[in-house]
């Protein structure tokens, strides 16, 4: 099989070296790809945006299966825009993805399928929000439409309220400006990730997941794209069929009520408390950190379960997780996630490759002549793995203390929370 990976992050990273252990894979390209997806496929200089040349470009190659990593594409419809010319591509619909796209939508279809989820309002303008603000005591304020992880605002007054609407209303973000806001009722609990493979009528779950969203330490100062994640998150233990039956069936079927089933992976954002939990937001794809621990831990071939999902037979496949766990840290360039530098050298990538139980996956980084550089905000996502949580955070953090460049950072606390000690 031939197959194009669609995206240049982490994520990307380890989607491609889970695509090249399948006994179907003779040929990986990866659009536009990084340092480390050249390991394992061809990086072509295609943007993730650019739908029609990525279509264009399967067709000419003869692709036999796209897998798409980010959501902007999705989002874009890329899916609709590969089967109008009938290629094979993994990922929901334009209309489906729009589970990630809107959180007034999710939140709609969260409602009609009653699913577990935070009390809620959605407003257009400043009067509606006045009315509204009136309803919560402390709320999250969350724009409409994609905000790469900068679009939601934690509000512990009506006064932080007021000002989060007028910010909002004033921003302009990945999917144009703000139009829209849904202001929820601020939940507590802890935090965890369910990814799952859907083929439209079916959700399998995978090994649950738990990302760490904040810069420092302690879940301390601004939110992030996420700084490091682990598998199995032991908050969800033993609930897997609960979420399964009442948030994942639900949903899909929802979805297919309303004509756009959903096919691709569907990333439910979870707050659990005392055994029981609400949803916070969908993302309609994997997670970046997410995917590198659980994509770490499956044991099953990604081709086969990606078909199976196409092609509508999840319940006739069995998706397997290997044990143990896995946990990935990410180390970022000085400054993110606001302003800074790229191009710094980067040392100890080879000594870390000597290393049991390790995988160092590239996100913003590339290749300078014959070194590697740094090319963004979040640049690896270093993952170790082990019989257990606490061995496979000793394993990454043993490649965390290899690795070097001027200015990087990294939390020193992913996974703690599994061990208890957080
Ligand atoms: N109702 C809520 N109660 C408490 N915290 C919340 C609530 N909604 C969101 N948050 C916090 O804000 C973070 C971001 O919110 P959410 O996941 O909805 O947005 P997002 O920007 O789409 O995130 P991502 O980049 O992970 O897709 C959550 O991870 C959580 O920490
Ligand atoms: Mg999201």
């Amino acid at each position: 099989m031939r197959i194009l990976v669609v995206g240049s992050g982490g994520r990307e990273h380890a989607i491609c070296w889970k695509l090249a252990q399948s006994r179907h894979a003779q040929k990986i390209y990866c659009a536009p790809g990084n340092s480390g997806t050249m390991e394992f496929a061809e990086n072509v200089d295609i943007k993730d945006d650019d739908v029609d040349g990525l279509a264009d470009f399967a067709e000419k190659e003869k692709i036999d299966l796209t897998f798409v990593g980010p959501e902007g594409p999705l989002v874009a419809g890329i899916v609709d825009e590969f089967q109008s010319r009938g290629l094979r591509i993994f990922g929901p619909s334009m209309e489906a993805a729009m589970l990630e796209g809107s959180k007034a939508f999710a939140k709609e279809v969260m409602g009609t399928s009653h699913v577990p989820t935070a009390r809620y309002k959605i407003i257009t303008n400043r009067e509606e929000a006045e009315a509204a603000i009136k309803e919560f005591d402390r709320a999250a304020v969350k724009a409409d439409g994609l905000a790469a992880g900068k679009g939601v605002i934690i509000c512990k007054t009506r006064k932080e309220m007021e000002e989060a609407v007028k910010a909002l209303l004033n921003s302009t973000f990945t999917s144009g400006p703000v139009r829209k806001i849904v202001i929820e009722e601020l939940l507590e609990g802890e935090e965890a990730s369910i990814l799952a493979f859907c083929d439209g009528k079916e959700a399998k779950l995978m090994v649950s997941s738990q990302d760490h969203k904040r810069i420092f330490d302690g879940d301390k100062g601004d939110n992030t794209g996420g700084m490091g994640a682990y598998a199995p998150a032991p908050v969800t233990a033993g609930l897997d069929k609960k979420i399964h039956d009442s948030v994942f069936s639900p949903v899909l079927k929802e979805m297919e009520k309303r004509g756009s089933p959903y096919i691709g992976v569907l990333y439910a954002g979870l707050m659990v408390k005392d055994g029981s939990f609400n949803v916070l937001e969908f993302n309609a794809r994997f997670g970046d950190p997410e995917a590198q621990p659980v994509l770490s831990l499956l044991d099953s071939d990604l081709v086969d379960a990606t078909l199976a999902c196409i092609e509508g037979k999840l319940n006739d496949t069995d998706i397997k997780w290997k044990p143990g766990a896995a946990c990935s840290v990410v180390i970022s360039s000085k400054g993110y996630p606001g302003k800074y530098e790229t191009g710094m050298r980067v040392t100890g990538l080879d000594e870390a490759k000597k290393l049991p139980n390790l995988k160092v996956f590239h996100a913003g980084a590339r290749l300078e002549g014959n070194n590697v550089v740094t090319n963004g905000g979040r640049v690896f996502g270093v993952t170790g793995t082990g019989r257990s949580i606490k061995e496979a955070i000793e394993n990454a953090y043993r490649g965390v203390s290899l690795i070097k460049f001027e200015g990087m950072h990294y939390r020193k606390d992913i996974g703690k929370a599994a061990l208890g000690t957080r």
